[in-house]
């Protein structure tokens, strides 16, 4: 058996209910910050600053420098696996941009077998990141899962209605899941990678798990992770899995029971007793605040934080948000959430 966690994060993720509750933030590393706005002006472009281990590593520490979180969150993009399979992608100002794949013949023209475009940079950025955190902190790695990234592929970049990846879907199940499976075998390669680089935790984002119904949600969100989770457990018993589904409402029930994770962060709109009678009871959860919450500060954030860690502090919790911090976010609303989040619950 390996040693108990000693890190705070770990042990909400084996099970224990500590009085404080660990935290971090998705996109805590970002554009709100602007010891980030400087040292993305350093790269070119987005994908090479995720691709340069110092730069990419050095924004991993700095919200945890700043502000004292218990995780750094490895600082890539889900849509470097994409762009590893041979498909082109760029940043505008509008968000990602990567020619579309919709059909067979473009599936069978990624590349499956030249992932070490990017995870040897990746890695990289791991072993930089690890050698320069904190002790009682802890690195977390993340891949995009297989549903969420396909989005991204067969619409070119983010979309309204998923029109194109959702007909395909429909229309020839079995085409459009050779484009999941090839994800999917890619992710567990990926992620594999990372824990050996030196992550301790993954998170698989699930960003458009919400814009399905219930039978294509068991075969394009539950069926690719529960995959991933199985061969990741194989290899690494004890590196706890956090799924997040976003959007999945009552489906993160079946998500949390079917697909093995050991934890599920709550997207914002996820009511706190759901999540405590349904979800709890078997996994840690991890969430909620309204990133918005955090833009706009004062007693509203401090009473959002409360109700949250009266709600689920009781049981294995992490706090977080249900979203990434937004780019216009005061870097002191979140000065002021740390020095909540230390403080003991008063309930009163
Ligand atoms: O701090 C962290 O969370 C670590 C790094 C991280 C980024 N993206 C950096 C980033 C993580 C974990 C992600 C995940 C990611 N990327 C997701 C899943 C989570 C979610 O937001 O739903 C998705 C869907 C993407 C794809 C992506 N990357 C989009 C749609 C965009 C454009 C939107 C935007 O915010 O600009 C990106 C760009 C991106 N990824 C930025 C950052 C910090 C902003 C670009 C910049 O700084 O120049």
């Amino acid at each position: 058996m390996p040693d108990a966690p000693t890190k705070p994060l770990l042990r909400a993720l084996t099970g224990e209910s500590p009085k404080r509750p660990p935290w971090w933030l998705m996109r805590q590393a970002g554009r709100y910050l602007p010891e980030y706005r400087a040292l993305r002006a350093r790269a070119s472009d987005f994908v090479s600053f995720c691709l340069t281990p110092a730069l990419a590593a050095e924004a991993t520490l700095q919200p945890v420098r700043r502000f004292g979180m218990d995780a750094a969150i490895l600082f890539a993009d889900i849509l470097l696996v994409p762009q590893a399979l041979g498909q082109t992608l760029g940043f505008g100002e509008e968000g990602p941009v990567l020619e579309p794949i919709r059909d067979s013949g473009a599936v069978n023209r990624l590349r499956r077998n030249q992932l070490s475009a990017c995870i040897d940079p990746v890695c990289e950025t791991v072993r930089l990141s690890r050698a320069g955190l904190p002790s009682e902190a802890a690195l977390i790695g993340f891949a995009g899962a297989p549903w969420t990234v396909a989005t991204y592929m067969v619409e070119g970049g983010g979309s309204k209605d998923y029109r194109h990846v959702k007909a395909w879907a429909y229309r020839d199940p079995g085409g459009f899941g050779a484009l999941i499976e090839l994800i999917t075998d890619a992710t567990i390669t990926y992620l594999s990678a990372q824990i050996e680089a030196g992550v301790e935790v993954v998170q698989l984002f699930d960003s458009w798990a919400g814009v399905l119904p219930e039978a294509e949600f068991s075969r394009w969100v539950v069926e690719p992770t529960r995959r991933i989770v199985n061969e990741l457990k194989q290899q690494f018993a004890s590196v706890p899995i956090i799924g997040f589904p976003r959007g999945a409402g009552l489906l993160y029930e079946r998500y949390t029971n079917e697909t093995g994770v050991d934890a599920v962060s709550l997207d914002t709109t996820l009511p706190i007793g759901f999540a405590h009678d349904r979800l709890q009871p078997r996994v840690a959860v991890q969430g909620n605040l309204d990133p918005i919450l955090l833009l706009v500060g004062g007693a509203a954030l401090e009473r959002a934080v409360k109700e949250i860690r009266i709600g689920l502090g009781g049981d294995p919790f992490i706090f977080n948000l249900g979203h990434g911090v937004l780019p216009q976010t005061p870097p002191e609303h979140v000065a002021a959430l740390a020095k909540l989040l230390a403080e003991p619950l008063v309930v009163n």
